[in-house]
This record gives C-alpha cells, structure tokens and sequence, in this order.
C-alpha cells in the first residue's frame, strides 16, 4: 500500500483522532444482525488508546434522509462499550457549532461516537464547510471505513482538506488482501456476485471479465440480466434502466472469454398469493410470480466450478434471504464454498448479515467488510476515501 498507515505517524501520542467507520450494519427489531464491522475496527482503537489518542467516531448507518432515530447509532455504541470495556458517549446534533466545545469537554477516558453521520445532509453533499466543522474536532483524520471508501462524502474524503489522514489497520488489512487476490492470482479465479444493488455491480462485472475466469450471478442482480436476454421476469425485481447496459456486458462477456453464467433455475411465489414457492427453469417464469432465489440446479452447477477454482471472491447474497423461505440458495452456495480448497475472500453487509455465524466465517481468508466498496476496489484499484490519504 502506497499511503501511510497509523503505525508510521510520527508524533501520535496524545493526539485527536477522527476515526471514520463503517458501522452501517443491518438492524432486526432495533438490535444489529452481525457486528464483523465493529470488531473488525478494534484493533485500530486500541492500538490508537494504547498510544494515548482522544477519539472521536464516525459512521453512517442506513440511508437516512435527515435526523430520523430509527437509524441512530445506539446499538453500536453499546457493543462497542461492550468490546472496550469503556464508556461510548453518543454525540447527537455534532453539526452545530455549540457542539465543538461540548466534544472538546468530554474526557479522554470516554470515546465520542458522533450519531450517525448522514442525519446532516453536508455528509453526502461533500460540503466544504461541513468537513471544515468536523475537522475541526481533531488533530489527525484516519479512515478504517473501508466498506464505504467509494463515497466521495465529508467524513470519508472532504475531511483530509483540512487534516492529514492515515489509514486505520483495517482499512490496511483490506488493501493487502485484495491486492493479494487481483495481482496474479491463482487460477480458476471465480466471482459470484448476487444481491440487489445492481446499478453499482453491473460495472464491477463488466470490469472482472477481464480479470476472472469466471464471473456468476444470483440475487436479483441476475433477474436484469435474464431479462437483457429477453426471458420474462414476471414481478420479479428488476432493474430496467440497467439492461441495455446488461446487454453490452453480455456482448463483451464474449470477446473476452470469460464466462458470465446465469441461474438455470429459480425459486419463485406469488406475492400476493403467498402460494407454495415452486422452482422452474429461468425461462419458465409465469407473468404473475415473481424470482426470490436461485434453483437447486444453479447451485450443483456453481459447485463445479467452485471445485475447479483455486481463487473465489463472492459479494451478494443469490436470493430474498430474509425470509427463511428463500435462503437456500445462498446457504448452499455458502457451504459449497466453505468446502473448497481456495483462497477465499467474501464481503458485502447482507452476505455478512445472512452468515452472521464466526464459525463460516473462519473458513474465509478474508472477511471484507466492504460490499460495493470491495467490488469497487476489485474494479478500480483504488477508492476515493484511501486517494485522499498521505502518501507513503
Ligand atoms: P450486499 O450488502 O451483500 O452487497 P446487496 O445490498 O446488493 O448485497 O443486496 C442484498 C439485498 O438483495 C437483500 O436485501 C436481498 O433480499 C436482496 N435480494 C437478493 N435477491 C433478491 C431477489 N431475487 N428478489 C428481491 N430481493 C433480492
Ligand atoms: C455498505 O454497506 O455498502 C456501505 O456502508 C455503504 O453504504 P451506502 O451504500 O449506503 O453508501
Ligand atoms: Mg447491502
């Protein structure tokens, strides 16, 4: 990695930190579904309260539209106390300036966690002034928010104008591992990419067919590009405006020789009806139902190729996971992979919700607690978020 990391900053000991995190977690019923993204940035609080920093936390969660406390941060703060053994003060309105001094006061034996960081709309705007106010928290800036890198928002990018920024040890952990897996992998390299977020995933796709031997589909991802291939989809979630760009990926899919595989068959129910779901072949979809996971055909064929393949990267989950009903396909997928004798690298905030289990997840070589973030990284190289850093 070519930026300075927290270990190489002179001078540290006593210092302000800002500390971006990704602590967007899933909430079920006000509590989290799995907390990998909290534990994940551990390391780097304690080895920044080893060296005598004053903390002062940063996440979003969720997409709020404005101050809205069903999104608030307090189940974090909570677990974070509860991993730290110390007291987590939750810093609500930190957008106004009477907020600089009140922050100032709280003592250093406490960690400031500031409410969630998009409940003032300057986050996702970017706003100059906005970064200029939470900078002015800090002496440092160190970005360990690695699952949300690719936003160009304040907490994550505005805020190095007007401090120098690290980055924390996951966010190092991250590159390294990627980086490991893009550059000269062993081969098969296979990539599963499922979930829902289509327009951000469609041109990770288009990008590792140049990298992946093979790139396979499940979610609803894969309903826009059957329906690019002109299958109906019935009521299934689709992304219209995305399949003429579908289509192209399609069509360079086969001048680069790699294989971009569908499902060959689907679980589907009618919505309204409720019926029995019942699986068909992906060219078989009634008008009336709709495509909530993928067969157990599509999963004995991405077994195969999960055989063969010597390096796996996965994102996304292939069906409606939250209802039981519609977890197969993911859950097969999950234990196929397990099993397979491959360096193995998951992520994404619902393929870690649904695995929610350590005992899975010890089975990976990497954890990413990035979704869209990895699949941009794998993309890019880079993210906005670690552009802005020092340089090494
Ligand atoms: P990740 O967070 O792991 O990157 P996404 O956010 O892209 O994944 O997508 C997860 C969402 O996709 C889940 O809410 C899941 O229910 C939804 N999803 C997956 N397959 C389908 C489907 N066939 N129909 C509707 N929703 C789906
Ligand atoms: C994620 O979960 O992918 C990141 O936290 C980014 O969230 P966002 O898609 O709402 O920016
Ligand atoms: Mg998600």
């Amino acid at each position: 990695m070519n930026k300075k990391d927290i270990t190489q900053i002179k001078n540290l000991d006593g210092k302000r930190v800002f500390l971006t995190c990704d602590f967007n977690i899933s909430l079920k019923n006000g509590s989290l579904t799995n907390d990998t993204r909290i534990r994940e940035v551990i390391p780097t609080i304690k080895y920044l309260l080893r060296r005598n920093c004053h903390l002062i936390l940063a996440s979003h969660l969720g997409r709020p539209k404005r101050h809205d406390l069903t999104f608030s941060l307090k189940p974090v703060a909570k677990r974070l106390e509860k991993f730290l053994g110390l007291p987590v003060e939750l810093v609500d309105y930190y957008w106004q300036d009477k907020a600089l001094p009140l922050i100032n006061k709280i003592s250093p034996e406490k960690i400031v966690l500031l409410e969630n960081i998009r409940f003032y709309k300057g986050e996702k705007n970017n706003d100059p002034e906005y970064s200029a106010h939470l900078a002015k928290m800090a002496d440092i800036f160190v970005n360990d928010a690695f699952g949300a890198s690719h936003r160009v928002h304040a907490s994550i990018v505005g805020i190095a104008k007007f401090l120098p920024g690290y980055a924390g040890l996951l966010l190092k952990k991250e590159i390294d591992m990627l980086q490991k897996a893009l550059h000269n992998p062993q081969r098969p390299l296979l990539v599963f990419i499922g979930g829902a977020k289509t327009p951000e995933k469609i041109s990770v796709i288009e990008k590792l067919l140049d990298k992946a031997d093979s790139v396979a589909l499940g979610g609803a991802i894969a309903n826009t590009f059957l329906a690019a291939w002109g299958f109906g989809m019935g009521q299934s979630l689709v992304d219209y405006e995305m399949v003429e760009m579908a289509r192209t990926v399609f069509w360079e899919a086969t001048r680069k020789h790699s294989a971009l595989i569908l499902p060959i068959d689907v679980v589907i129910q009618n919505s309204h009806t409720k019926n029995k779901p019942q699986i068909v072949n992906y060219d078989l979809v009634p008008s009336d139902v709709a495509i909530f996971d993928i067969g157990p055909q599509t999963n004995l064929l991405y077994r195969k190729l999960i055989h063969n393949a010597k390096t796996i990267i996965w994102n996304g989950p292939m069906g409606y996971y939250e209802n039981k009903l519609f977890q197969k396909g993911t859950d097969r997928l999950l234990k196929d992979i397990v099993q397979a004798d491959a360096f193995k690298i998951i992520g994404g905030g619902d393929t870690l919700s649904f695995i929610g289990n350590q005992k899975y997840l010890n089975h990976f070589n990497h954890v990413s607690t990035g979704g869209s973030a990895m699949l941009e990284y794998l993309k890019n190289g880079t993210l906005p978020g670690i552009e802005v850093l020092q340089n090494n």
